[in-house]
């Protein structure tokens, strides 16, 4: 969850190393952090400065006392895990002889028995963190070759970790290598960078390069070279990033979780884009498992968390009805210790926007350990889980910036979608002219999405009146019941009112008892078009719970007036097929969520208590 960046350049001394580093930490702060620091190589030796809070904190500091011209910097920006958010404990942490500098994201699980090898050793450990270890066994590990000394550490240390590090003595250098945590490199003219993601340097190139597992990269201005722990070079992947530095600005947007939910007709639009041959048929050469191996799947384990685990609960209505394989959607972090029954003819898809979920990693690893084949539908390029994953089937969502997350839900509900109409291809389950019918329909929503988003006026009317309620309920049945889990999750995270999703079968069993006078409930409301019955059961829990008091607000396809009587607030959504109906249905709860966070004054894009990408267990 650290942001992470490096750079090394031309090797006259100047500011930009710092700017380069401070610029990139600042596009990293949607990671979510809670101190931030920076160290220089400069001709004199290194210098840093490290504050607790946010970045302007160490803004200010910089200001207070410049730090000299340098040739290479590295930066970080800390989310807490060993030791508190201070000074002390911020990145970069520095050697006893002030000689090597490093930031580290992850936990180093043997810190305890390396910080007690180092203080018998007469090092004094200047602050509580798991970090700091790596800056004294780097120095008492290097003898000319940074590079080297960093080989032998990493093979000591336990645990999750990317680390960058600096020596005085080599100011064209920077080192950096990863077990189980993002590290990618970008590639410049003259110029080199490391960020945990594209975004620490996008603003200067889009040449990035993946590195892998166990891996030690070192950066020089004109070179870049990556060997194993033991020392064995790497031929690393090359890979252009096609998202531009304006993506990941707002746009003009109040937040870019505004900005993200406006995007979303392109997120869903570009996932569809290049799909298609041109005779119409699905052609998804990421996928690339063997078509025999897809063909005798019998089972799809759909393992992810949070928004993700929800994109796979709509998706398994789609996959079964087009493919009829079972598919289980589990929550990554219960999936191991089920002791799920996983083996060669099971297909686990991994659903991640980040790509670095460590509970969706440790999940991948155990289907593998299983003989499944796993898939991931992932959003970031070069992240660690589809590197994990036999195969990969990329979103193409661009930088999901605001820690909750939205294009990036329907973008994998899309990619999902376009898994399970290739399954049905391959399998012959639909037949070719009724995917192409599906597949109209799907190229429909991006335009539908839209207008819904030019309608949304009464929704965010409504949740300014709402602003102070304190709970809302949603309600929903079939593919309408994860888009109620996930229009709660909305308001949980980034309003912080107590939210919750019921299936609305579910009503008489308990939750209607929760329904007292002035109560808000959003009802999604599944089409009159769609499965018979379910339409008219939804519309009479409506009835129930008004009659009670609740407060009704509802999503209901345009035209459906059976809803009206009882409704207190109606936002219609366009038609569209009944499996499709999500990918416009929670549009209304997401702009309620972040238009109701935005009336109370809440940091809409970095909520309290969480991070982007959550990389810890
Ligand atoms: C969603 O709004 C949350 N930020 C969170 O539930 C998120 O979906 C979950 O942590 C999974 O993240 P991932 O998609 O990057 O794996």
């Amino acid at each position: 969850m650290c942001g992470i960046v490096g750079y090394v350049g031309p090797q006259t001394p100047g500011s930009r190393p710092l700017e380069v580093v401070m610029g990139g930490l600042a596009r990293l702060e949607y990671r979510g952090y809670d101190s931030a620091g920076v160290a220089l190589v400069t001709p004199h030796g290194l210098v840093s400065a490290k504050k607790a809070g946010k970045l302007a904190n160490l803004v200010a500091e910089l200001d207070r006392e410049p730090l000299p011209a340098a040739t290479a910097a590295i930066g970080h920006t800390r989310w807490a895990t060993h030791g508190a958010p201070t000074d002390r404990n911020a990145h970069p942490h520095l050697s006893a002889d002030q000689r090597v500098a490093v930031i580290h994201n992850g936990i180093i699980e043997n810190f305890v028995q390396l910080r007690a090898e180092l203080t018998e050793s007469g090092v004094q450990l200047l602050s509580d963190t798991d970090t700091e270890v790596v800056a004294h066994l780097l120095a008492r590990a290097y003898d000319g070759d940074l590079t080297t000394a960093m080989r032998t550490v990493a093979r000591r240390l336990h645990g999750t970790f990317t680390l960058l590090a600096v020596h005085a003595d080599a100011p064209d250098t920077v080192v950096g290598t990863r077990h189980d945590s993002p590290l990618v490199v970008g590639l410049g003219e003259g110029e080199n960078f490391l960020g945990s993601d594209v975004a620490a340097f996008i603003a200067h190139t889009r040449e990035a390069m993946e590195l892998g597992q166990d891996q030690v990269v070192t950066l020089t201005p004109s070179s870049v070279e990556i060997v194993d722990f033991d020392g064995n070079p790497i031929a690393p992947k090359r890979y252009t990033v096609d998202w531009d530095a304006s993506a990941a600005e707002k746009g003009g947007f109040r937040s870019f979780m505004d900005k993200e939910i406006h995007d979303q007709p392109h997120a869903v639009a570009d996932t569809l884009l290049g799909r298609l041959d041109p005779a119409g048929r699905l052609v998804l050469d990421e996928i690339r498992v063997d078509e025999a191996v897809l063909r005798q799947i019998d089972k799809i384990i759909v393992v992810a968390c949070g928004t993700a685990a929800y994109a796979g609960q709509v998706a398994k209505y789609a996959i079964e009805h087009w493919c009829r394989i079972p598919v289980e959607v589990e929550l990554a972090h219960e999936f191991r210790y089920r002791d799920p029954i996983v083996n060669g003819k099971t297909l686990v898809v991994a659903v991640s926007q980040s790509g670095e979920t460590m509970d969706t990693l440790m999940a991948v690893r155990h289907a593998r350990e299983q003989g499944a084949t796993v898939l991931a539908i992932v959003n970031t390029h070069g992240s660690t889980i589809p590197r994990e994953s036999d195969a990969v089937l990329y979103t193409h969502a661009g930088p999901e910036v605001a820690v909750a997350s939205t294009k990036a839900f329907l973008a994998q509900i899309t990619a999902a979608y376009l898994l399970g109409l290739y399954l049905a291809q391959l399998r012959g389950t639909k037949f070719p002219d009724e995917i192409a019918e599906i597949l109209d329909d799907l190229r429909e929503i991006p335009d539908k999405i839209q207008e819904v988003l030019d309608a949304a006026g009464p929704v965010r009317h409504a949740a300014v009146e709402m602003k102070d309620v304190p709970s809302v309920l949603f309600l929903g049945r079939h593919v309408g019941f994860p888009v109620a889990m996930e229009g709660a999750l909305k308001l949980k995270e980034i309003a912080y009112i107590h939210a919750e999703g019921f299936a609305a079968g579910e009503l008489k069993h308990g939750p209607i008892a929760l329904i007292e006078e002035g109560q808000p409930v959003f009802i999604i409301v599944p089409s009159p078009h769609g499965r018979d019955s379910l339409h008219s059961k939804v519309v009479s829990n409506i009835q129930e719970i008004r009659a009670r008091g609740a407060r009704t607000l509802v999503v209901a396809e345009e035209g459906d007036l059976d809803v009206l009587p009882f409704a207190d607030r109606v936002f219609f959504v366009p038609r569209t097929a009944s499996l499709l109906a999500p990918l416009l249905a929670v549009v209304p709860l997401q702009i309620f969520a972040c238009e109701l966070a935005a009336a109370k004054g809440l940091d809409v894009d970095q909520p309290r208590n969480l991070a982007k990408s959550v990389t810890v267990e």
